[in-house]
């Protein structure tokens, strides 16, 4: 398997001081930063600028995860920050292959985000234009939330459709160690966990023990 990725997700970060929040995940491979716009999903939280801060502040290349209607109208907001990861919803674009191409021309590397109800099949044509399947265990929108349990069979059949492919496989939602190993070895290589890594007495420490499990 390649390398675990932890991607420590801002959206459980304490915004008040979201400097030192940085500080204490500053051993995670990517920044996870959850980009809402109260449509896509019943949530509001960071655009570009605040997305360019936290680049400045932590030193460590952003995994932007945008949970927005029609991202291609945002998409060049997000492009000069050039994050390590951009990730669109597959039900929220109508031209998917163009989205994920006009990502690729930009030099970053492009994720498909596909809800717990969205099914594997229709991201068959595409597996050759994206590096990321990113499989949501929760319903987006909030940090906090209970793992569903049937994403297990989903994260197994992404890992069976990617094949020799090197395309990342993420998680998102209600991930901590408790369920950390089961993911992994259902294929997961790419982590993100809000809730579990902020809430840790010490996140920095609660990212090696995650990273170890891979
Ligand atoms: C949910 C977001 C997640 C969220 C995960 O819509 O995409 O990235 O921050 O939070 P936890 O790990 O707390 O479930
Ligand atoms: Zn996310």
């Amino acid at each position: 398997m390649d390398k675990l990725l932890i991607c420590p997700s801002i959206l459980a970060a304490d915004f008040r001081n979201l400097a030192a929040e940085l500080g204490r995940v500053a051993n995670a491979d990517y920044i996870h930063v959850d980009v809402m716009d109260g449509h896509y999903v019943p949530n509001l939280t960071f655009g570009p600028m605040v997305a360019r801060a936290v680049q400045d502040v932590a030193d460590i290349p952003l995994d932007v995860h945008l949970m927005v209607t029609n991202p291609d109208e945002c998409l060049e907001l997000f492009v000069p920050l050039r994050p390590g990861f951009l990730t669109v919803h597959y039900e929220a674009c109508t031209h998917l292959q163009r989205t994920l191409a006009r990502i690729r021309e930009a030099g970053i590397k492009a994720g498909v985000a596909l809800n717990p109800h969205t099914p594997l099949a229709g991201l068959e044509y595409v597996l050759d234009d994206l590096d990321l399947i990113l499989v949501m265990t929760v319903n987006p929108g909030y940090g906090g939330q209970e793992f569903i349990p049937s994403m297990e069979q989903k994260i197994a059949a992404a890992r069976r459709l990617i094949g020799s492919r090197r395309i990342r496989l993420q998680v998102d939602g209600g991930i901590s160690l408790d369920n950390l190993n089961r993911v992994v070895s259902l294929g997961a290589d790419t982590i993100v966990a809000g809730s579990a890594v902020f809430q840790a007495a010490d996140p920095m420490a609660y990212i090696d023990k995650m990273r170890a499990i891979g």
